[in-house]
This record gives structure tokens, C-alpha cells and sequence, in this order.
């Protein structure tokens, strides 16, 4: 598989990990403040997060194994902020009221990440 097959699919599963973060902030807070039914949203939620996280960390080692890259300081705190997110939808399910930290925290270490993987500054 090419490098650039490796950068669309990194892409496309940071969109759906991100449509599940939001989702999930959504999904929670909808339940504990309108008691409305949100079971299958939960479940097509987790789904996105769950396959978004996976073609992220598949293709980020793809990418890895096409450009040379070893473990240097940028990747392990790509893999840290990878960890994170992926942890997200359980705090954001045991802390629903804290929505603003989990979207605010999400846009930030997201866009740290991408910006680790562009600049790989150390
Ligand atoms: C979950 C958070 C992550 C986000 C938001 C993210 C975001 C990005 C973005 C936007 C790029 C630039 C893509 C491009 O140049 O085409 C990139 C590149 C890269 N990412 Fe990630 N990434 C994440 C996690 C990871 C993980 C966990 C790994 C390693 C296992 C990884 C490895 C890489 C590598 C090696 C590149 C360089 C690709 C190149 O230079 O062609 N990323 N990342």
C-alpha cells in the first residue's frame, strides 16, 4: 500500500473518530437533559469512534513504515493523544455536564496531533 493510500485513510478515520466524539458529547447530553431515548445513537456513535480510532492507528503505522519514521518523541505523544481520544467517550459518558472540557479538549489535542504530524518537530 502507498504512502498516500496510508494519508486518506489516517484522514478518513480522524473524521469519523471526530464525528464520534462529537456524537457522543451530543448522545449524553441529550440523555441526561431530555430523558430522550438514545440507545442507537449510541451504538452507531461508538461504531465511528471505535472504527475511526482503528484506521487512524493502522494507517499512522502504515504511514510510518513509508516514510522511515521510528519512535521518535512526536509519534509516542501521537500515540499518547491517540490513547486520550480514544478514552474520550468514557469520561464524556461519567462527566456529561464537563461537555465544554471533553469538545474543547478533543479540538486541542487533535489539532496538537495533526500538527505533530505535519511539523514532526522533535
Ligand atoms: C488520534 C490522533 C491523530 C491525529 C488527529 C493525527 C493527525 C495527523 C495528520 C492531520 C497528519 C498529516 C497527514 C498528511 O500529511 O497527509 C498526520 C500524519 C502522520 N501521523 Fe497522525 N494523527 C493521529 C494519530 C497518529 C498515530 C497514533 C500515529 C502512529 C501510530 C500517527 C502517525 C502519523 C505519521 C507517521 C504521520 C506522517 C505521515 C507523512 O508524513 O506522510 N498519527 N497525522
Amino acid at each position: 500500500m502507498s504512502l498516500h493510500f496510508y494519508n486518506v485513510l489516517h484522514v478518513v478515520g480522524i473524521i469519523m473518530l471526530f464525528l464520534g466524539i462529537g456524537g457522543a458529547v451530543v448522545r449524553s447530553f441529550l440523555a441526561n437533559n431530555s430523558g430522550s431515548n438514545v440507545g442507537n445513537l449510541e451504538r452507531f456513535v461508538l461504531i465511528n469512534h471505535g472504527v475511526g480510532l482503528l484506521l487512524v492507528l493502522v494507517a499512522g503505522f502504515g504511514q510510518m513504515a513509508r516514510i522511515g519514521a521510528q519512535f521518535s518523541t512526536w509519534v509516542v505523544v501521537k500515540i499518547i493523544i491517540w490513547l486520550f481520544l480514544a478514552s474520550l467517550v468514557m469520561f464524556i459518558k461519567k462527566k456529561p455536564e464537563l461537555k465544554s472540557v471533553w469538545w474543547y479538549g478533543a479540538l486541542l489535542t487533535g489539532g496538537f496531533a495533526a500538527y505533530l504530524g505535519i511539523y514532526k518537530p522533535f
